[in-house]
């Protein structure tokens, strides 16, 4: 199984984003997970498109945008011409799913779907031939530094189960992305449970000293050690 690790921007240095992009990347992590809020869908206001463009230059790496806005659909060209590499959306935030889905992949993205702590998986049942990842939140959505709600788990192993049929079937892969509270210490059975791509901001943007140009070397390492054991 190959894993990767997404940090989320959200607990980065604003001030020098640019900077903490590269450098994470360069310590060892696979994507940039990029979390946009509206004020709205969730209680918190973060960043946007131009945000995006911002950053494009700073890294190669995939930029993962987690929308967690409403509505969806208009928001989607712009992150496309951003540089978005995936785009995904809770489908309580969008009228007509299945559209929304083509819309991001017309656009050149991979897609998803994300499914919070109480939101069932059913909602992919019928719209697995167009999605490329499928992330479950393990904390509400809206902030950084929450602790990981245990029932995610469970809902992991069910995601796992319908993946895995479905690549049984078609030969087709899709990622089991998981979100919110992801640390060194509970990383290990999480994967048990069925993710490859893991999301985590606070611990990694939390971690060594901010004069470290080398600082989240250690914490991705241990993370992909924990990973390995
Ligand atoms: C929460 C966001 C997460 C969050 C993760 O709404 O989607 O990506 O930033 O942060 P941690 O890893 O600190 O829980
Ligand atoms: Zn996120």
């Amino acid at each position: 199984m190959t894993f990767r690790i997404a940090p989320s921007i959200l607990s980065a240095n604003f001030a020098k984003l640019g900077e903490e992009v590269a450098n994470v990347i360069a310590s060892g992590a696979d994507w940039i997970h990029f979390d946009v809020m509206d004020n709205h869908y969730v209680p918190n206001l973060t960043i946007g498109p131009l945000v995006c463009e911002a950053i494009r230059p700073c890294t190669t790496a995939p930029i993962d945008v987690h929308l967690m806005v409403k509505p969806v659909d208009r928001i989607v060209p712009d992150f496309a011409k951003a540089g978005a590499n995936i785009i995904t959306f809770h489908p309580e935030a969008s009228e007509h799913i299945d559209r929304t889905l083509g819309l991001i992949r017309d656009s050149g993205c991979q897609a998803g779907l994300v499914f919070n702590p109480a939101t069932p998986l059913n909602w992919m049942d019928h719209v697995m031939d167009k999605l490329d990842i499928v992330l479950v939140m393990s904390v509400n959505p809206g902030f950084g530094g929450q602790s990981f709600i245990p029932g995610a788990l469970d809902k992991l192993r069910e995601a796992r189960a319908k993946i895995d049929a479905y690549t049984a079937r078609t030969g087709r892969q899709i990622l089991l992305e998981i979100d919110g509270g992801v640390k060194v210490d509970n990383i290990a059975e999480i994967a048990r449970a069925g993710a490859d791509t893991f999301v985590a901001g606070s611990a990694v943007f939390g971690a060594g000293k901010d004069s470290d140009p080398q600082r989240y070397n250690s914490v991705l390492a241990n993370l992909r050690s924990a990973l390995a054991g």
